[in-house]
């Protein structure tokens, strides 16, 4: 009997436990239901039915078609709401619809998040940069953030990051910028930083976060906390050098508007100097900037207003903020709320929602689109516009998260390092077929259109009769007859 019950126990588990942990996931939709209630009918329930990810956009086209054609309408119906003209007799996936921030116009929901290449030398991104951001450009997503561009010298996490306080990077960046808009339709936004406490470490396969051996700099923070007990202890920051940091993202500001981004985000997150002073388990001070989350906020509240003056008032800005500190005695969920709704009326246009990397006690709980509730409930509390990322590697899983309306725009960091051309094969999949495709590559763009055709058809083959059709079955009629 033991033996029996340990193999009964063996095979079953990962199914019981995948069965309770849909059903957490779908009490949390319950429990806060009352977020929904604003919701035009048809994408309450796509969300209701959507809630538990079992059942996401692409399963439930091949089960009730016409239920997921009249949720692609009502989205597209809420796009023409925003003035523009998208077809509602054929509406494209929620992905491939447009989104305004401000004057800027994104192509798609698709964007690359932000991710340090650590492959610059003195802060000047160079040809492997170019080839980098111009491919994945080529790739189709609607939006592409730069990796952490830092406002100083002393401002790098590490030796190989990327800058944007001289001239030399400054037309360094204008090139990989122009190369950009050339041949692609992808929004660039330039990602700017400060590494903080973070700041002097190795590079990512040296050592990620671990202190330099040599050839370090000073780092500073909101308190004198060191990152890993062995990491260097910053000086807690004084008003003098909130002075000079605040003009250093200032400077940093005009030069990214003479390069030629079309958006700019500042980064709040992952535990670097501006997430320093946000969270509590980083933040101890006892003056102005510590205690209250109205404190916590003010200093990078006064970096993002300073910015967002230099910044033209046409294009957009984001923040990146880690939503929890997954620790206790963190950031809240109710803070996250409130520092999202103070960037909002500063005048921020879209929150880039990440979490932790803040403090080595925290304790994610990972999975498919972890982070994504985070952004949720930021997007449907304090009414601005989110970009949810984190562990989101399927097409059918961004329509799901846009059509349930859990976020505006979806970020892929990992899959654009394996795939550049991750959008448009998608597009391919959904019959997108107005994506962007420089005239060198649409030879390419032909092929894997004809090819998905092919492939939804096999799929529905599939469903209808268990089976794909045969060659033979796959000729045309007149084919068929002179065979
Ligand atoms: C190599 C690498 C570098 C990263 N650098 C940055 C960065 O510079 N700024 C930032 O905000 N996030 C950075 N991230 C985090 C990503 O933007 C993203 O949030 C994270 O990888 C989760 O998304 P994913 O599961 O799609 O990869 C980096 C991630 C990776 C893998």
């Amino acid at each position: 009997m033991p033996a029996a019950l340990a193999r009964f126990e063996r095979g079953r588990r990962e199914e019981v436990e995948k069965i309770q942990h849909a059903a957490d996931v779908s009490l949390v939709w319950f429990e806060h239901v009352a977020r929904y209630l604003d919701f035009e009918p048809v994408q309450f329930a796509f969300g209701a039915m959507t809630r538990a990810k079992a059942i996401t956009y692409d399963n439930l086209r091949l089960r009730a078609p016409a239920f997921v054609e009249k949720m692609d309408r009502a989205f597209a119906e809420g796009v023409r709401k925003e003035g523009f003209d998208v077809s509602l007799d054929k509406p494209a996936a929620p992905m491939f619809q447009p989104l305004r921030l401000r004057e800027m116009v994104v192509p798609n929901r698709v964007a690359m998040s932000p991710m340090c290449m650590y492959s610059a030398e003195g802060g000047v991104p160079n040809d492997f940069h170019l080839v980098h951001y111009g491919a994945r450009a080529i790739g189709g997503p609607g939006l592409m953030f730069t990796e952490m561009t830092c406002v100083s010298r002393d401002a790098r996490i590490t030796p190989g990051c990327a800058g944007l306080w001289n001239d030399e990077q400054e037309a360094a960046w204008r090139r990989i910028v122009d190369f950009v808009h050339a041949n692609a339709a992808t929004k660039f936004c330039l990602q700017l930083g400060h590494a903080g406490r973070k700041g002097a470490t190795k590079l990512m396969w040296e050592g990620i976060d671990r202190p330099l051996e040599s050839g370090g700099w000073e780092v500073m923070s909101a308190s004198p906390l060191p990152y890993f007990p062995n990491s260097t202890v910053p000086r807690e920051m004084n008003r003098a050098d909130m002075d000079a940091v605040v003009t250093d993202f200032v400077l940093a500001t005009e030069r990214a508007e003479r390069a030629g981004f079309d958006m700019l985000e500042l980064h709040c997150a992952h535990g670097y100097l501006l997430a320093s002073f946000l969270s509590p388990l980083t933040n101890h001070r006892t003056d102005a900037y510590g205690g209250s989350v109205e404190n916590r906020l003010r200093f990078p509240l006064e970096v993002f207003a300073a910015m967002r003056a230099a910044w033209p008032a046409h294009k957009p800005m984001s923040v990146r903020v880690s939503a929890t500190d997954w620790a206790e005695g963190g950031l809240t969920p109710e803070d996250s709320v409130a520092i999202a709704s103070a960037f909002r009326e500063a005048g921020v246009d879209l929150v880039d929602v990440s979490t932790g990397q803040t403090a080595t006690v925290s304790r994610p709980l990972y999975g498919r689109m972890f982070q994504t509730p985070f952004a949720e409930r930021i997007r449907n509390e304090a009414g601005t516009a989110t970009m949810c990322v984190g562990n989101i590697t399927t097409p059918d899983q961004i329509n799901t998260i846009l059509a349930a309306g859990r976020a505006d725009i979806v970020a892929l960091g990992r899959p654009h390092l394996s795939d550049p051309g991750f959008t448009l094969r998608a597009a391919a999949w959904y019959g997108a077929d107005d994506i962007h495709c420089p005239p060198q590559y649409a030879p390419g763009k032909d092929q894997i259109f004809r090819n998905s055709v092919r492939d939804r058809a096999d799929l529905e083959d599939l469903k209808v009769r268990g089976r794909p059709k045969t060659r033979a079955e796959l000729r045309s009629p007149a084919e068929q007859a002179a065979t």
